[in-house]
């Protein structure tokens, strides 16, 4: 990893950390992933070659910059999608600052209206990072969207279990889809769509 890289990422962790110490609004905290789930989504997509990666749930653009950067070295591109314009303009600052924009589409939008806009199989791996009541009703797109052999990930598994529980169990119920939870971070929940 560049220098520059290096240092946009510890500069994004001291701020993410700082930040949401001293607000509690959550529109305005960063939430991010911890580095090791960085450093362990960006070892996935090197390890399965994802070209095509879609991340619901940006905020300022640590995690986006975790995936870009590997992505740019397998030949692929993320398409990552954030609801609020706070935190738009923030991740669009640190893509450009990162150098990775080019490798980076980033979606002002609903999660639910650019899944639903999505061809069937259209991604490689999915990083889910965001509102979790809604996953339940996301899942049937998320699932659509997923191509045969493509990885979900899912944050906050063992931060939050209870309103995880939920999904999790939804998911795993599912015959076409194997399932895992990586006791890392705030807990990664891990399924692939059974080719
Ligand atoms: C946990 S934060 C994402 C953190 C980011 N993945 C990181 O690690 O740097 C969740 C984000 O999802 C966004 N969000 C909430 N509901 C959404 C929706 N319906 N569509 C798109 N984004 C949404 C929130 O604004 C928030 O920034």
């Amino acid at each position: 990893m560049d220098k520059l890289l290096e240092r946009l990422l510890g500069e994004l962790e001291e701020y993410g950390v700082a930040n949401d110490k001293s607000i509690a609004d959550r529109a305005h905290r960063m939430l991010n992933i911890t580095r090791d789930t960085g450093e362990f989504l960006a070892v996935l997509v090197r390890a399965t070659g994802a070209r095509s990666i879609l991340e619901i749930g940006t905020s300022n653009g640590y995690s986006t910059l975790w995936l870009a950067h590997a992505a740019r070295a397998v030949g692929g591109t993320v398409t990552t999608v954030e609801l609020s314009n706070f935190k738009v303009e923030l991740a669009a600052k640190n893509f450009a600052l990162s150098g990775l924009a080019p490798w980076i589409v980033l979606l002002q939008d609903d999660a639910a209206q650019v899944l639903s806009r999505q061809h069937e199989a259209a991604f490689d791996m999915i990083f889910l990072d965001s509102e979790r009541a809604q996953y339940g009703r996301w899942w049937p797109d998320v699932k659509r969207v997923l191509r045969p052999g493509g990885l979900l990930i899912v944050d906050n598994a063992t931060s939050h279990p209870e309103q995880m529980a939920p999904f999790v169990a939804m998911v795993k119920d599912d015959a076409k889809f194997a399932t895992c939870l990586v006791p890392l971070g705030n807990g990664e929940f891990l399924a692939t769509r059974i080719r």
